[in-house]
Formats: structure tokens, C-alpha cells, sequence
């Protein structure tokens, strides 16, 4: 079983990914929405969290936890895996979205086990548009600097995206807030060729992104980058890939009846949405 961890709806862009590529496999998603967003958090807060969620799925049996959060796996991954993982899940694993984007990115593998590269050239002048702290985390920009150094990353915080995809604020604020931040990046770097939505909230509302770039600079598409990626670790390490009955299981720490996104995705996909303490 596959845990697929967020701090509230983003994740499900992953994990519908990972449902597609892997129908046999089981997953449990679980959003943390009693504490999102973790945009503005503390680095604290976000690692407290993340341990918690990652805590909560691998008791639920899940042996492989992926991040699929970039602000908890750009802030909290690295310490989980070297201070927490081995004591407290003795030969569990914990993967994030990161590293897949990096490599998509850059060509550049991170291990011998990344073989779905080649779909994925490299791009010269990319913009990233993702929360606050991942930005000032900046987990991108020493990843991709180290392994490409002509790959120059334009970042683009966009505070109160995630609280308004969220909080459901309707079609209308979302799009003018994407508007807003894709221009002001735009005025001042007229040569980006792609872009990367390093939020995995933010391909939710992938189509606001997709007008307001214009057709010129291409979307490097996370999830399905994730998903890929997943195949290859998967193919290099069997142990975690048993193949289970295709059940996905969806929980939250929030309240159902606010969430609704994580809503509509178990009503589409039929599933049975749980809360977690
Ligand atoms: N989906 C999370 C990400 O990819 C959103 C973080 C938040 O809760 O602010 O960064």
C-alpha cells in the first residue's frame, strides 16, 4: 500500500496521476486540512505536520509515504528521511515531488533507477510558481543550479492561492489572482519558455495558468512527471510495489464537510471519504 500525503486537496492531482499509472496498486491519501495552508507556516509547523501525516499512513500500513506537498517535501523531507524515518518506521521509505520535477527539469538523473527522462527536454529560462516557503526554501533553484547550470529558474511566490483553491473562493478570485501573478512575472522576464506549477494545489486550476501564459511557454505537468517517476523507483525497489486491488482510501484531518475538493474527487472516483484525529 501507497500512502499519498498533503496538507489539504492539492495532492489529488498526484495521486489521480498515480491511480491511472499504477491501476492495480492500493493508496491511501490523506489531507492534513486541519492545518493547511503550510505556505506561510513556520518550518517548525511544517515538519511537526508532515511527520504526523507521514505517522498516521505508514500506521495504516503503508510502507512508501510520497510528499505530495512540494512546501513539506522542499522543508520537512531531508529531516524526516535522516532524523525520524528509520527509529520510528524501521525500512519504510518516504518520497517527494521534488526530486522528479528536478530531474524532469534538468535531464539529469538523480539515481540509476530514473529512466522516464528522455520524454521530458530540458528548458532554458523556467518559471516556477509555488507557495511562499517554497520559494524561499529555495530547494529548486540549488537543485536544478547544481545539475544544469544553464537552466536559469524565475520564481513567483503566490501567497493566498492555496487558501482561496481551498476555501473554494469561486472561479473568479482564482483566476484573478493567477492573472495577477503570471503578468507580474511576465513584465519582467520576457523570455521564459516553460513553466512549472510547483504547488501540486495549483494544477487544479491548471486552465487559469494555461491562459495567462499563453500558448508560447509550456506546462511542465507535475503529476504525471510524479507518476513516472514513481514506475522507475518502483521497478528498481519490487518491495514496495505490491500489487494490491486498485482501493484507494481518502482521509482527512479536517472537516468533510469543508472540504470540497477532497469531496468531489470521492464522489467522482466513488470513494468513501474518512476523517483521522
Ligand atoms: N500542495 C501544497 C504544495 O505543493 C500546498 C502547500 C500549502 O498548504 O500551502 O506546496
Amino acid at each position: 500500500m501507497i500512502g499519498v500525503f498533503d496538507s489539504g486537496s492539492g495532492g489529488l492531482t498526484v495521486l489521480e496521476a498515480l491511480q491511472k499509472q499504477f491501476p492495480n496498486q492500493d493508496f491511501i491519501y490523506l489531507g492534513d486540512h486541519a492545518n493547511a495552508p503550510y505556505g506561510h507556516r513556520s518550518n517548525e509547523q511544517i515538519v511537526e505536520f508532515t511527520k504526523a501525516g507521514v505517522d498516521t499512513l505508514m500506521q495504516n500500513g503503508c510502507k512508501l509515504v510520497i510528499l505530495a506537498c512540494n512546501t513539506a517535501a522542499a522543508v520537512a523531507l531531508r529531516t524526516l528521511q535522516q532524523n525520524w524515518l528509520e527509529h520510528a518506521h524501521p525500512g519504510k521509505r518516504i518520497l517527494g515531488v521534488l526530486v522528479p520535477m528536478v530531474e524532469a527539469i534538468t535531464g539529469v538523473p538523480w539515481s540509476k533507477t530514473s529512466a522516464h527522462l528522455e520524454n521530458h527536454p530540458p528548458h532554458k529560462n523556467i518559471a516556477v510558481f509555488a507557495t511562499r516557503k517554497t520559494i524561499e526554501s529555495k530547494a529548486y533553484d540549488q537543485e536544478v543550479r547544481k545539475r544544469a547550470p544553464g537552466i536559469t529558474l524565475f520564481s513567483k511566490a503566490c501567497p493566498g492561492l492555496v487558501d482561496a483553491i481551498e476555501g473554494g473562493a469561486g472561479d473568479l478570485p482564482v483566476k484573478g489572482l493567477i492573472s495577477g501573478y503570471v503578468q507580474e512575472l511576465l513584465a519582467k522576464h520576457n523570455n521564459i519558455d516553460a513553466a512549472l506549477l510547483g504547488c501540486t494545489h495549483f494544477p487544479l486550476v491548471k486552465s487559469y495558468f494555461e491562459e495567462a501564459l499563453g500558448k508560447n511557454i509550456k506546462l511542465l505537468s507535475q503529476p504525471t512527471v510524479v507518476a513516472e517517476a514513481l514506475q522507475s523507483y518502483l521497478q528498481a525497489h519490487p518491495e514496495f510495489a505490491a500489487s494490491g486491488d486498485g482501493i484507494t482510501k481518502i482521509m482527512t484531518t479536517g472537516n468533510v464537510a469543508s472540504t470540497t475538493a477532497l469531496d468531489a474527487y470521492c464522489t467522482r472516483h466513488s470513494i468513501k471519504l474518512l476523517t483521522v484525529d
